[in-house]
């Protein structure tokens, strides 16, 4: 029995594919298949995925249907967090879609899943990607303060969700954490941020997240250990498809 996690499978079999230019290339041809054949060969009916958003290009749940069934018939069970692309995932209506999807998908928001005797908890996130100015060198010389303004309500408010899941897993007896985001836990500006801090205060033993695509984006944030914490980028293509063992 296993716990193993990845990000941004980006799965469009109805919708129209409109990827931004580092989700093309070699590591981006038939993703999908190469994902399947590495879930077949590593993951069991008793093991458990986490897939930490970005799942569908779908604009609506009719449109990601075909992708949500890609990842029923993945082996072992499966949490789903949210990413910034999945349309098809109104948080305020989460109950729904476990009702649909029950008991083939666990879609996780406002609240925290049980592996052996860890609480996995989690949120999208969130993290400020500029726009930033540079100068001649490349060096950042400032970015844009309102767009930095509205990024920082959309933290608190993730904040708020992150906390809460943490505050129902303690609730109930937890005290092992391993902590789920779809955004970077930093941004390219920050050595530590408000979730690294809510990491270390309830002492989550990992910290996992996805979102950065592409050679140039791989190294935004934190990798490895990092003030008592393990973090680690699951985004597909930087695993190349595989799943990543956490536990
Ligand atoms: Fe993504
Ligand atoms: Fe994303």
């Amino acid at each position: 029995m296993s716990l193993y996690a990845i990000g941004d499978l980006h799965l469009h079999y109805r919708s129209v594919l409109k990827a931004p230019g580092q989700l093309h290339g070699r590591v981006w041809k038939n993703h999908e298949e190469k994902f399947r054949k590495n879930c077949g060969k590593t993951v069991s009916d008793d093991d458990t995925l986490v897939l930490v958003g970005d799942h569908s290009w779908g604009k609506n749940l009719s449109e990601c249907e075909p992708d949500l069934q890609y990842i029923c018939d993945l082996p072992g069970r499966k949490i789903l967090t949210r990413g910034n692309h999945d349309m098809f995932w109104d948080a305020k209506k989460t109950a729904q879609l476990n009702e649909l999807y029950q008991p083939r998908l666990t879609f996780l928001q406002d609240s925290y899943e049980v592996y052996n005797d860890y609480a996995l908890v989690g949120t999208k996130g969130f993290t400020f990607e500029g726009p930033f100015y540079l100068d001649r060198r490349g060096r950042i010389v400032g970015w844009d303060e309102k767009e930095e303004e509205h990024a920082r309500k959309l933290v608190k408010r993730e904040l708020e969700r992150l906390r809460k899941s943490f505050e129902l897993a303690k609730a109930d007896g937890y005290r092992k954490y391993i902590m789920f985001l779809h955004y970077p836990p930093t941004n390219i500006l920050e050595e530590r941020s408000a979730f690294t801090d809510m990491a270390e205060e309830y002492g989550a033993e990992q910290v996992i997240y996805a979102h950065s695509h592409g050679e140039s984006r791989f190294h935004d944030s934190i990798q490895g250990e990092y003030r008592g914490r393990i973090y680690r980028l699951v985004s597909g293509d930087y695993l190349k498809w595989k799943p990543l063992q956490l536990l």
